[in-house]
């Protein structure tokens, strides 16, 4: 780039030679006026862009007087790693950052996602100072640079190093100050000056503040049991509570936050909470004492140098009775015993685990060395090899989370809380992260975000209070993946507490520079593509498609081998059902091939969008696909705007012939088309029953009169799907998300969860052998009839990244 520049013949200005606005001595010195400027941008283009941006960092890192050559400088301040370098650096990172603002311009109403500008901005610096700043629709460049870290031990612009280093870390070896529990002192120390030089923890302890101050005004959570996710609500409405409630005390010193803390608790420890004293918590739904447990925790430890010895016994006494000591009960009989154990069994590697454990873990950090029972001291021997046995492996080798892209919330949540928890009580992780494939996890909630929510497959969980997306912030910064730290950061869920203190300040840059199109999660468990046009326009195009084993996923899944979701033109066309009741008979209860659970709609294999052969579940045992896939291997620039090459693709296929009864051979091939304009979706089957096609859609269809395509719409926006093979005897059919007359019954009382203005697009085959090509082509603004291809006929055994050029 610098070289273009250099070509370019300009001088240290990015306008070239005479720039009236540069000054050789001090770089920019008046502000740009913006319309004039803008051909000049068009002349230099990208290149000159980003040395720009490049060079004016540089001026700040070295403090020079811009005469030197950007070239040198520019490869200079990337390697500058000295401590007035680094110091410099994350300086200007922070000017830069402060002065573009938060980068989303707002939030999505229907999918809650950022909403990023269409024009970008150019920054004048001078020494880490912003002179300017111009904005402009030019598409091939942005002020927006790769996502990198700062390191700097300047304290208004970094977190300091915790003094609390113990050489030989043990759970039962603690900080000697409080807080213990992820926001030691150290860091409230520094965190005003943080804020006051970072635009995003800003605005989140400004929400935090809002949030609390609405809380304050509201009666105390009252019980209420909710059937089989039991008063689990309450819980997490508890805990939100006592986190917004504890972390404002601790900002303004204001004790009123402390009587409402204690308020919240009495009365969710007293006599109108809870049928008796031994079900208090609801322990036999052991999220909901975990939770309770971690809310008492928080304001135990958050607020211990304020509250009265006889509130610190009673909150204490409290989290032993109700929490603690139920917690010894389940462990003793995780395999086994009675009802109140099972989450602690040595296969329940999922949520369930992460959130038990991590309640647990710290209610007894909060309480130790206050607590004579031993109670604490048990649970952390206890807690933390159970959670590292179990709750560390529910994260796949590649990432996945093994539930469902919904569950890794509350898994992540519990996890997160527990591992950061354990670094700030006792100095370690305790291998909580260490040797875990946790490094990867964020990837997987990036490419598992599609622009219609997520690839929302399986069981999508209850209510989230309390449960975000901000372990992001913690895994980026502990793995050094700063991406996760940005891409979260512009989240609606990224205002809370947890936020404030896992967020590394020294982070800039954009998530999406530098970041793949595409991602190939290859892990037999859940082996599944992410396929897309872009990172930040939400009207781009967004397929993801998955495989995978059967079992192995804690009783969330659906029989959904080949379930894909499509994305385009800001809506979902194939989605998702979600979970079913889960207060239905025997919901949970297995997994296996003849369980009840396989006779709900939503789990069963009719319910997704895939084939289904002979109205027949896939089979859950027998299931090992492969899978195989390609890509041109694009990756977003620094601009939020940004178009794809035309030659841009992506295919993945799977071989699913195992998950399929009376079927000879069936292989599933989905692919990007037109530079990912148009999809095409491919089954090569041979099947001896009768093979039926199906797809899931909010939209209104109406069916062509050949009867081979259809016109899908949903408000002001159209999708025609058309089927290319076989090219006779095809009849789309619509029809409602039910199960078929013929049906296994379901137990008696049950009855599916509606799915009220869901269409089903089915495709009926007689048994034989076919390749069934369905090719979907959103109808994007401009663009004409004739701009849209049709891909030529290619066995799914010989695709390839050209194959369909
Ligand atoms: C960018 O383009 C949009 C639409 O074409 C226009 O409304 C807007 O004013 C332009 N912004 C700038 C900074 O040129
Ligand atoms: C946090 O937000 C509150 C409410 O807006 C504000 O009063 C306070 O000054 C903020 N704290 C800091 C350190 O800026
Ligand atoms: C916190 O307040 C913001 C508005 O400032 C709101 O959007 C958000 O839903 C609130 N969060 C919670 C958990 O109440
Ligand atoms: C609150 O009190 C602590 C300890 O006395 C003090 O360090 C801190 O500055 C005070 N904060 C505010 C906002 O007054
Ligand atoms: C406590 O309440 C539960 C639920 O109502 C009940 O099953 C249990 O028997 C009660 N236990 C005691 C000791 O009263
Ligand atoms: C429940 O526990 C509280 C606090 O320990 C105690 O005051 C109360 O008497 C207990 N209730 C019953 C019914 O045992
Ligand atoms: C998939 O990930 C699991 C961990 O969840 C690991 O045990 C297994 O070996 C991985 N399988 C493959 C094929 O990599
Ligand atoms: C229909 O829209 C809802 C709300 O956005 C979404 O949750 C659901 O997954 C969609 N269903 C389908 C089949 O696309
Ligand atoms: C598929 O065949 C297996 C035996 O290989 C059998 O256990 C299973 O019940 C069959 N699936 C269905 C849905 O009938
Ligand atoms: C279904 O569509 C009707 C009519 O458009 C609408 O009133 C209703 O809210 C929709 N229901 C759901 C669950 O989206
Ligand atoms: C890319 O494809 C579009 C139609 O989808 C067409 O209008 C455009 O000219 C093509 N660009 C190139 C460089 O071939």
């Amino acid at each position: 780039m610098a070289a273009n520049y250099h070509n370019a013949n300009a001088t240290n200005s990015p306008y070239g030679s005479g720039d009236p606005y540069y000054n050789e001595s001090s770089g920019y010195i008046t502000p740009m006026p913006m319309k004039k400027r803008t051909s000049n941008w068009v002349k230099f283009g990208i290149p000159v862009a980003l040395a720009i941006v490049v060079a004016v960092v540089v001026g700040a890192v070295v403090g020079s007087k811009h005469s030197s050559s950007k070239t040198a400088s520019a490869s200079g301040s990337a390697s500058d790693s000295s401590p007035s370098g680094q110091a410099a650096a994350a300086s200007s990172a922070a000017s830069v950052k402060n002065a573009i603002g938060i980068y989303p311009t707002g939030t999505d109403s229907q999918y809650l996602l950022p909403l990023y500008p269409s024009t970008v901005s150019f920054l004048y610096l001078n020494r880490g100072r912003v002179l300017n700043i111009l904005t402009t629709n030019q598409t091939n460049a942005a002020a927006f640079t790769s996502p990198t870290f700062h390191p700097t031990t300047d304290a208004s612009l970094a977190w300091p190093q915790d003094p609390f280093q113990p050489s030989n870390p043990s759970p039962t070896s603690l900080r000697p100050d409080r807080p213990r529990l992820i926001a030691p002192s150290y860091k409230w120390q520094v965190l005003p000056q943080l804020i006051a030089n970072d635009v995003y923890l800003k605005s989140w302890n400004e929400t935090i503040f809002g949030n609390a101050t609405e809380y304050y005004s509201l009666p105390p959570v009252q019980y209420f049991m909710d059937g089989s996710s039991g008063i689990l609500d309450n819980c997490r409405y508890v805990k939100e509570r006592v986190k917004a409630f504890a972390y404002v005390y601790r900002m303004t010193n204001d004790t009123k936050w402390v009587d409402r803390t204690v308020q919240e608790l009495d009365n969710a420890a007293g006599p109108n909470f809870g049928p008796n004293n031994s079900t208090k918590w609801n322990p036999s739904h052991f999220l909901d004492t975990a939770e309770m447990t971690a809310a008492f925790a928080i304001a135990y430890d958050w607020l211990y140098d304020i509250l009265s010895p006889s509130q610190k016994t009673t909150i204490m006494t409290n989290m032993i009775t109700y929490g603690l000591s139920q917690g010894i009960h389940g462990y003793e009989n995780a395999n086994g015993g009675d009802w109140s154990g099972w989450w602690a069994a040595d296969n329940i590697q999922g949520n369930w685990n992460c959130v038990c454990n991590s309640g647990l873990t710290l209610g007894a950090l909060a309480i130790l060395g206050d607590d004579t029972t031993g109670t604490a001291e048990q649970i952390l021997s206890l807690s933390i090899p159970n959670a590292v046995r179990n709750c560390v492996n529910a994260v796949s080798t590649d990432g996945t989370w093994t539930e469902t892209a919904n569950y890794w919330y509350f898994g992540t949540t519990g996890h997160a809380e527990m591992a950061s928890s354990l670094m700030t009580a006792a100095g370690s992780d305790f291998n909580m992260l260490v040797g875990s494939n946790f490094d990867l996890t964020g990837l997987y909630h990036m490419y598992v975000s599609g622009f219609g929510s997520l690839f929302n497959y399986g069981d999508h969980g209850p209510n989230k209070y309390s449960t975000t997306a901000n372990p992001m912030l913690l895994y980026g910064d502990y793995f050094q993946h700063p991406e996760y730290v940005l891409f979260q950061r512009d989240q609606h869920d990224a205002p809370e507490p947890w936020s404030m203190f896992w967020y590394n300040p020294t982070v800039s840059g954009a998530f999406w520079d530098g970041m793949p199109l595409d991602h190939f999660f290859d892990n037999s468990t859940d082996q599944w593509a992410s396929m897309r046009s872009t990172w930040t326009d939400e009207t781009g195009m967004y397929v993801a498609i998955k495989a995978g084993e059967l079992l192995g996923h804690q009783t969330h899944n659906d029989l959904d081998c080949g379930d894909f979701v499509l994305d385009a033109l800001g809506t979902r066309w194939a989605g998702e059902l979600g979970s079913g009741d889960y207060n239905s008979p025997d919901y949970f209860t297995s997994d296996s091939q003849d369980a009840v659970r396989w006779l709900y709609y939503r789990k069963r294999t009719e319910g997704q969008n895939t084939i289904l052969v002979n109205q027949q579940n896939q089979n859950v045992v027998q299931a090992q696909p492969t899978v195989n896939h390609g890509t041109t291997g694009e990756v977003q620039g620094s601009s939020t705007v940004y178009n794809v090459p035309n030659s841009s693709t992506a295919f993945w296929t799977a071989d699913l012939t195992t998950a399929y009864n009376d079927t000879t051979s069936f292989k599933r091939g989905i692919r990007m088309l037109n530079g990912r304009k148009q999809v095409l979706l491919q089954d090569d089957i041979t099947a001896s029953q009768p093979i039926m096609w199906r797809m899931h859609t909010n939209a209104t269809v109406s069916v062509d009169s050949s009867g081979s395509s259809a016109t899908l719409t949903i408000d002001d926006k159209t999708l025609n799907m058309q089927v290319l093979n076989p090219t006779t005897g095809i009849n789309l059919v619509i029809g409602d998300a039910v199960r078929f007359a013929n049906d296994p019954p379901l137990p008696a009382g049950a009855v599916d969860s509606p799915n009220p203005n869901v269409t089903v697009i089915s495709i009926s085959l007689d048994p034989g052998t076919y390749s069934l090509q369905v090719l979907f082509n959103p109808q994007w603004p401009g663009m004409a009839t004739s701009d849209f291809v049709t891909p030529p006929s290619v066995a799914i055994d010989s695709w390839t990244v050209t194959s369909h050029n």
